[in-house]
């Protein structure tokens, strides 16, 4: 089969990592904009440094949970796979899914990027971390002020990105797309969800509560992830 899976923050829920729309999720308690835009980060870089320093840290001490692990295993039995996440944690990749079958289209939040040259570098290692607490790095390059690599509101998706997922598409329908634990606020991942499953191809939506992209699905799993996906993975191998 060709399978397309997308998923959001409700997939790393049951790891242990917050939502953004959902009950205790980031955004109900935060404001986006003094957090999560290229405005606060101009006003105030150490304080969204220390937000996503924290997030960092959360998504170190967490474990991938059986959606994470259920996805990796049908990516592994499908003819063709994509897998987009909205996710900037790493629990897909820890799970097994190969980067390869993997597009992070929000990026990655270990990247540290500068905020006005092409420089950048993965930071897994906490230690250095640490050492970094109090202060807001420069560029070694440039020496405009880093950044998490990640995208904010009012910034353009990564065009590379974007572009691997639309040779996906291009070629060809998918049988099947799974669209797991995301509020799918944004227009570009139902236009996915629907292009890859065209005319006749199943668009299952896993989530318990209903959302924007429910209306189109034709199986709907009010369930939570971990439950359901790998109950749907196990049906489908077998
Ligand atoms: P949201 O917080 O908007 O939505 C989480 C979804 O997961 C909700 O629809 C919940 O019902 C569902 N959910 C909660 N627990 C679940 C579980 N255990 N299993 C399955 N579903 C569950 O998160 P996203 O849709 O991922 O962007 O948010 C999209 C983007 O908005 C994020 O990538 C982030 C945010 O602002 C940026 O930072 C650019």
């Amino acid at each position: 089969m060709r399978i397309l899976v997308i998923t959001g923050a409700g997939v790393s829920a049951e790891s242990g990592i917050p939502t953004f729309r959902g009950k205790d999720g980031y955004w109900r308690n935060f404001d986006p904009a003094k957090l999560a835009t290229p405005e606060a980060f101009a006003r105030d870089p150490k304080l969204v440094w220390e937000w996503y320093r924290e997030r960092r840290q959360r998504i170190r001490n967490a474990e991938p949970n059986a959606a994470h692990t259920a996805i990796a295993k049908l990516a592994e039995h499908a003819r063709e796979f994509l897998l987009v996440t909205q996710n900037v944690d790493d629990l897909h990749a820890r799970a097994g899914l190969p980067k390869e079958k993997m597009v992070q289209i929000h990026g990655d939040i270990f990247v540290t990027k500068c905020s006005r040259c092409d420089w950048s570098r993965r930071d897994y290692d906490h230690e250095h971390e640490h050492e970094q607490e109090d202060i807001v790095s420069k560029c070694a390059r440039c020496d405009a002020l880093v950044r998490p690599g990640v995208v904010w509101f009012g910034e353009q998706l990564p065009w590379s990105e974007v572009k691997r997922v639309e040779d996906f598409l291009d070629r060809g329908d998918c049988d099947l797309v799974i669209v797991a634990g995301t509020t799918a606020t944004f227009g570009y991942i139902i236009d996915w969800a629907l292009r890859a499953s065209g005319d006749g191809g199943e668009l299952i939506e896993v989530n318990p509560e209903e959302t924007s992209l429910s209306q189109f699905a034709t199986q709907l799993v009010r369930e939570p992830a971990a439950i359901a996906l790998p109950r749907i993975v196990d049906q489908l191998i077998c």
